[in-house]
């Protein structure tokens, strides 16, 4: 079974099915992954494969809409569409901690 190991968690690591998505996982051992929609639109879950890239999926058009190249050739994926084959470890932003709603970043889409 793939270890999934969420970095920005304090390194935890779970154990998960083989194709399992990696939202999903998230979800289910509170692995702390960002996420909003769950389908690829919002863009929250963009998180960094640090380690076994080769163990995911191929990067769905959605990604393709959401990340800029730059960002896939680094290794981001959207967790929410992104299954897993091996072991990963992975990294994301957090939230700045004391940030008021209205504080948020938000990144420009439209020039995609
Ligand atoms: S949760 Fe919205 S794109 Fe993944």
């Amino acid at each position: 079974m793939p270890d999934i190991t969420f970095l920005t968690n304090d390194g935890k690591v779970v154990s998960a099915p083989e194709d399992a998505n990696l939202l999903r996982v998230s979800l289910r051992e509170k692995g702390g992954i960002p996420f909003k929609c769950g389908g690829g639109l919002c863009g929250t879950c963009k998180c960094l494969i640090e380690e076994g890239r080769e163990n995911t999926d191929a990067v769905k058009k959605k990604e393709e809409k959401l990340l800029s190249a730059e960002e896939l050739e680094q290794g981001y994926r959207l967790a929410c569409q992104t299954f897993l084959k091996g072991d990963v470890k992975v990294s994301w932003e957090e939230a700045p901690k004391g940030a008021t709603a209205g504080a948020r970043q938000v990144s420009p889409k439209a020039e995609a």
